[in-house]
This record gives C-alpha cells, sequence and structure tokens, in this order.
C-alpha cells in the first residue's frame, strides 16, 4: 500500500506522522509547494522511527508528483488555513484552484486513488474534487464529521466527566461553524442515550461548544487546528487501507439519500477498501431534517461560487 499526503502544513504533517507511527503503509509520501519544506518535515519524521519504532518510509518532495506514482490513498490538506474572526468559507477563492489543481495532478499519476479531502471549505473543495476528476463517487471522501464528531464527544465527556471512548456521538451536516448538526438526541454513554444525563440546555450548550470547536481553537491558537484534523484524517485512512468498514460520519456525494442530491455533505458512512462503501441511514427526525436542509443550502451556495469561479 502506498499512500501521499498533499500539503506538510500543520495538518499534512500530524496526518502522515499519524500514518506512519500505525504504519498504515510501507511507503508515504509527503508533498508540498514549499521547496525542502517536506523534504524536510518527511526527515524530522523519519528520525522518530528509531524512537517509536515504526517501518514506514516517509518520503518529503516539493511538488514533484510523480513520486506519488502508485498511491492508494491521496489526502488533500493543500491550501491556507483560516485565521481568527474568519469562516472556513472565506478561504475558497485561494483554495479551490489549488485543491482542483492537486486533484489532477495526484489522478494522473494514481488513476485510481481514493481521495480523502481535507482543505477547506471542505464540504465544497469535496464536491469540486468529484465534479472536476469525474472518478467514481465512492473515491471523494471529505473529512470533516469524524473531527466534528470528536469535539463533540470531548465536549460531552467533560460534562458528563466520562471517557470519550465510552460515547458514541454523531455530527452530520456541513463542516462550518454554522451547518453541522451534533444529533445529541442519538448520542449515547455507553447505549445510554445521554438525554437521560444531561438536560436540554446542557445539550444545547454542548451542541453550540462543538459547532464552534474549530473557531475557539483557531482563536487560541491564531491558526486552525491541528493534532484533532490530522488525527481524524489517518483514522478515516486506517479504516480504507485496514478495510475495518467502520461507520465515520464524512462528506460524500448524495443522490437523494437524506433527501439531498447534487452535494456533498455529512452523512454516517461505512469506510472501507473501496473507500465510502454505503450511507448509513439514521433516520432524521423532522427538526434534525430541517436543520440538514438549511446545512445543505448554505453549502450550495457556496458551490455556487465554484461555477463563478469556471471551476466546474
Ligand atoms: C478544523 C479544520 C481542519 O475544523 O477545518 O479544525
Amino acid at each position: 500500500m502506498k499512500i501521499t499526503v498533499v500539503g506538510a502544513g500543520a495538518v499534512g504533517a500530524t496526518c502522515a506522522d499519524n500514518i506512519a507511527r500505525k504504519e498504515l503503509a510501507k511507503e508515504l509520501v509527503l508533498l508540498d509547494i514549499k521547496e525542502g519544506f517536506a523534504e524536510g518535515k518527511a526527515m524530522d519524521m523519519m528520525q522518530t522511527a528509531a524512537l517509536l519504532g515504526f517501518d514506514t518510509n516517509i518520503i518529503g518532495c516539493t511538488n514533484d508528483y510523480a513520486k506519488t506514482a502508485g498511491t492508494d490513498v491521496a489526502v488533500i490538506t493543500s491550501g491556507i488555513p483560516r485565521k481568527p474572526g474568519m469562516t472556513r468559507e472565506e478561504l475558497i477563492g485561494i483554495n479551490a484552484g489549488i485543491v482542483k489543481g492537486v486533484t489532477e495532478n495526484i489522478l494522473k499519476h494514481s488513476p485510481n486513488a481514493i481521495i480523502v479531502v481535507i482543505s477547506n471549505p471542505m464540504d465544497t473543495m469535496t464536491y469540486l474534487a468529484l465534479k472536476s476528476s469525474g472518478i467514481p463517487k465512492n473515491r471523494i471522501i471529505g473529512m470533516g464529521g469524524i473531527l466534528d464528531s470528536a469535539r463533540f464527544k470531548y465536549y460531552l465527556s467533560k460534562e458528563l466527566n466520562c471517557s470519550s471512548n465510552d460515547l458514541h456521538g454523531v455530527v452530520v451536516g456541513g463542516h462550518g461553524d454554522t451547518t453541522m448538526i451534533p444529533l445529541t438526541r442519538l448520542a449515547t454513554l455507553n447505549g445510554l442515550a445521554i438525554s437521560n444525563l444531561l438536560d436540554a440546555a446542557q445539550l444545547e450548550k454542548i451542541a453550540a461548544d462543538t459547532m464552534i470547536g474549530g473557531a475557539t481553537l483557531t482563536g487560541l491558537l491564531g491558526t486552525s487546528a491541528w493534532y484533532a484534523p490530522g488525527a481524524a484524517g489517518a483514522a478515516l485512512v486506517e479504516s480504507i487501507i485496514r478495510d475495518e468498514k467502520k461507520v465515520f460520519p464524512c462528506c460524500v456525494s448524495l443522490d437523494g439519500e437524506y433527501g439531498q442530491s447534487d452535494i456533498c455533505l455529512g452523512v454516517p458512512v461505512v469506510i472501507g477498501k473501496n473507500g465510502w462503501e454505503k450511507i448509513i441511514d439514521y433516520k432524521l427526525n423532522e427538526t434534525e431534517q430541517v436543520a440538514f436542509n438549511k446545512s445543505a443550502d448554505a453549502v450550495r451556495n457556496m458551490n455556487q461560487v465554484l461555477v463563478e469561479m469556471k471551476l466546474v
């Protein structure tokens, strides 16, 4: 197996680090446009191999897509991250052209690759990768819902004073501060509905904190987060490479599922060796479906910018 991570910034490098530690592939290519940057990060990570005991060969390169040939899974993290006060959506002008070019270059050298999109605004970048590449929809997966669900579990675990590993909780919809939908109704602590443990005000606060989870970190860090986004990307790659069939909320192309079409949006899917293999219907109630439709409207508006930019 061969994995490529495009973009050696904080998210890309952290994702690559997690992939190497998990030994998901013998060969891992880290590519960046900045001269020497990916080479330096790869060398630094390779110098942890003797300390951490992993056996993945990390190859850094500057824009040399020939080195990515034969990639099974490519993770796209390229583009600029947001600064405090910015929304993910404000990044579209710069990131759309970059993501389109990266997708083309990856597929030129690895026509069968499964593509994982992390660049923001992620839902629209996933749609762009799908529409501009024309590859089967199951091979394009946007990473957002796994991360947002991890943040949801973090806030839940703090409130419940429990292990986040004992929690199940899913965030669907867009990966935006106002478009994501933490499904509090369906969250459980080892099978027990959390509505038995927390009141409506507590649940509302946790949902609100989850939605601005990324923005809160951006405010603290001065730039977008990387540990959880990198780990979430690697978890997704792991389920593909090891054909784990894990259910993760991911941004995928909808053809009528959840009442939406011609859009990429976050829903629970089975992730395995073929990419996303099946959409699971969580049977949203009316309020949740209304929120999902509203989220779709916002993402669709954003996708329209791609048309205006003549990218799709
Ligand atoms: C975040 C970025 C990766 O939510 O979108 O941290």
